[in-house]
């Protein structure tokens, strides 16, 4: 069904974040439904979308949660997910973070350096704990999507290399306050190319296989998270296409009998249900372009001016034939642009607006820049 707004929202002050709690609802019970025959452990990437009326649905539906940092921790045990079902990754973690999640222990940290090893090492023998923990490789796979958000291959920050793996394997023998408990992967994000998720399970095998020759059984993988979602055609495709994406780790992913296998999925989660709404300030036309000018910009949604990413817009108010716009913001950025030469019906100053499949790494990434305020999350 094509977006509608609810009719008494229709005078709440613009830009403001609309939340289908509806629609969340649904894709939760189709991932739940699609992670059950397998037994994979999903965890929810806080990252993608942290506020709270929407990890409490997220909890209640029994997924877990996979944080980056301290706040995000925090505000998982605050959101209600047990300890247990929290893993934290992250390429920098903060001493104050680590000891947050040590005290709180969590399930996993998810540990990308010999340093950060012997850091949790020493954290968590101060505390007199023991930190579980799995092995974040870079596998050097390429998840064929946006560079900025690719993360597995050598070039990427992110990661053991595959060469450090036998000193990292050294160092834990002389760490007692660390548990070595899985192998940790996360190749990049909105992945539309199944099959990296096959060439990913490969590499997983053989490095399995090679810890297994060197005395190390793993109880846990986590193969992270990545799934892409459909921006250009948000209403034919509401909910990803969970089935196909476990599916080829069930054909790809070998696993040891007991082992539990972990995902970490944010975006396709969360993505399709948010959408921003805003109104049009001014129709401007020069003599080569037509703009529409919103009362939102990057400051709420920075996704097209930082990827160049598409976002589906419509016109909500005007039934008038189409014309191309180009849809900017009011940010003193000329990237601060939503679309090139969109097709709308005719617009004009007052036109209620709505870009989709914004619930994802939008608000989370939003600006006070020029001083703006916050955008309100109205839920339904
Ligand atoms: N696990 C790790 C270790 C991650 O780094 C990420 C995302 C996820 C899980 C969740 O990935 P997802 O399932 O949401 O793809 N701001 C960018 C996306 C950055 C993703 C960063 N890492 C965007 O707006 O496209």
């Amino acid at each position: 069904m094509p977006f509608q707004l609810p009719q008494e929202l229709a005078s709440t002050p613009t830009p403001f974040y609309f939340y289908d709690l509806a629609l969340l609802d649904r894709t939760l019970a189709a991932l739940a439904a699609a992670a059950r025959p397998g037994g994979y452990q999903v965890h929810y990437a806080l990252k993608a979308n942290s506020n709270l009326p929407i990890l409490e649905r997220i909890r209640a539906a029994g997924l877990g949660a996979d944080c980056v940092s301290g706040g995000e921790v925090q505000r998982a045990l605050d959101a209600g997910f047990a300890p247990g079902h929290v893993v934290f990754a992250g390429v920098g973690k903060s001493d104050a973070s680590v000891n947050l999640a040590l005290a709180a222990d969590i399930f996993c940290f998810n540990a990308e350096s010999v340093q950060e090893l012997e850091v949790l090492g020493e954290l968590a023998g101060a505390q007199g704990r023991r930190a579980r923990v799995a092995l974040r490789i870079n596998p050097n796979v390429d998840a064929l999507t946006h560079p900025h958000i690719t993360t597995g291959l050598e070039a990427n920050k992110f990661g053991i290399s595959l060469q450090d793996l036998p000193a990292v394997i050294d160092k834990l023998a002389t760490l007692p306050h660390v548990e070595l408990v899985g192998l940790h992967a996360h190749i990049g994000s909105q992945i539309t190319e199944l099959p990296v998720f096959g060439e990913l399970s490969r590499r997983l095998n053989e490095l399995q296989t090679w810890l297994e020759d060197r005395g190390h059984r793993l109880p846990h993988l986590n193969v992270g998270g990545g799934l892409g979602i459909n921006y250009q055609q948000p209403d034919t495709e509401p909910i990803p296409d969970f089935a196909a994406y476990f599916g080829t780790f069930d054909r790809h992913l070998v696993r040891r009998p007991g082992q539990q296998v972990h995902v970490e999925l944010g975006r396709a989660v969360v993505a399709q249900c948010g959408t921003l709404l805003s109104r049009v300030l001014y129709v401007k036309e020069s003599q080569q372009t037509r703009f529409a000018i919103l009362d939102a910009g990057m400051t709420e949604l920075i996704r097209p001016a930082l990827y160049g990413s598409h976002h589906h817009i419509q016109n909500l108010s005007s039934q008038l034939p189409a014309q191309p716009y180009d849809v900017v913001g009011p940010i003193c950025e000329s990237s601060d642009t939503f679309g090139r030469a969109v097709l709308l019906p005719e617009t004009r100053r007052g036109d209620l607006v709505a870009i989709r499949s914004a619930g994802a790494y939008g608000e989370v990434m939003s600006s006070a820049y020029n001083l703006r305020d916050k955008a309100e999350a109205v839920y339904r």
